[in-house]
């Protein structure tokens, strides 16, 4: 999507870190944007600021776990802008734990959340982004932890961060010969206020007032992480530029390495096993890109 001047973005998550980052790259880039997310109070200050800069930004405070507050943002999207071009499934929260000491709500406010509230935006904006058939974008944020293992405690962030990344990879197979494109942000440490993720906890979910959003503290890794603006400008670029993987950390590829190893590992000890050999298997074809 190379035209981003007058077009329309519906942003999750948008009142803070990146969320709000983005808004502010997109409107200066000319767009216009629906800001969304859980904290009202937040969001209204958010686009205060940005109107008194003159940018074009409307407000829907929802709960994107819930399916028909997703739904009706959408609604009110095209009601207040005429269209969607850019579809960002940005917000997104942690909390740590071992994977058998999580609660069950934990573990599903978690999905919900990142997971499944994408899966919700997915049905309630493609088809409407498919009929105008002008070009567009849609962005998911995931995380490095979508693509390695973030360490122990982080079992339900890293599933749903995997999933991410797993339904935009899908996500780009279904929409390659459509005027919309599709990218999957993969942060490193960002400077936001993630940190407080346990406060937007809705009641149905629980409680995690007393813990952290993971077992090892990252508080001074976030803090001297990247400002949260820098990662909007990165994001306006890979949509004008169709890049699948949005990376934040360049630095990060090295882990990226290992895992990969690890993988070959399993192929190599795959290779030389005697039941494999036995069962003589040809060559699998399956090309998905
Ligand atoms: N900060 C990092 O280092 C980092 C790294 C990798 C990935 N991420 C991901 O980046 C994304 C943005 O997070 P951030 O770091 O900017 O944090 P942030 O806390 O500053 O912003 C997240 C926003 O999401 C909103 N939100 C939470 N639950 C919601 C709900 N149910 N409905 C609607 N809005 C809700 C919050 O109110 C908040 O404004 C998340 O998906 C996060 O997992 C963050």
């Amino acid at each position: 999507m190379k035209d981003t001047d007058g077009k329309v973005a519906f942003i999750t998550g948008a009142a803070s870190g990146m969320g709000l980052g983005m808004t502010r790259a997109f409107t200066r880039a000319g767009m216009r944007v629906m800001m969304a997310d859980i904290d009202d109070k937040r969001l209204q200050a958010a686009a205060a600021e940005l109107r008194a800069q003159g940018a074009e930004v409307d407000t829907h405070a929802c709960d994107i776990t819930q399916e028909e507050q997703v739904f009706a943002a959408a609604e009110a999207t095209v009601q207040r802008f005429g269209k969607v071009h850019v579809l960002c499934n940005n917000a997104g929260v942690s909390v740590g734990g071992l994977s058998e000491e999580l609660s069950q709500q934990d573990w599903d406010w978690i999905v919900a959340v990142n997971q499944t509230a994408i899966v919700y935006a997915m049905r309630a904006f493609l088809p409407g982004m498919k009929a105008h058939g002008e070009s567009g974008h849609v962005v998911t944020t995931a995380s490095m932890a979508g693509l390695i293992n973030a360490g122990a405690g982080w079992g339900a962030y890293n599933a749903s961060k995997h999933a991410a990344v797993g339904m935009m990879e899908v996500l780009y197979s279904e929409l390659k010969d459509t005027p919309l494109g599709v990218s999957v942000l993969c942060p490193g440490a960002v400077n936001t206020n993630i940190l407080e993720a346990a406060k937007h906890r809705p009641a149905q979910f629980g409680s995690s007032d007393d813990r952290p959003i993971a077992l090892n503290p990252i508080g001074d890794t976030l803090a001297h992480g990247l400002d949260p603006d820098v990662v909007g400008e990165l994001v306006l670029d890979g949509i004008r530029e169709g890049q699948f993987y949005i990376f934040t950390d360049p630095g990060m590829e090295k882990q990226i390495d290992r895992l990969f190893d690890r993988i070959k590992l399993g192929f190599a000890w795959a290779r030389n096993n005697e039941h494999l050999k036995a069962a003589n298997q040809g060559e699998l074809v399956w090309r998905t890109r």
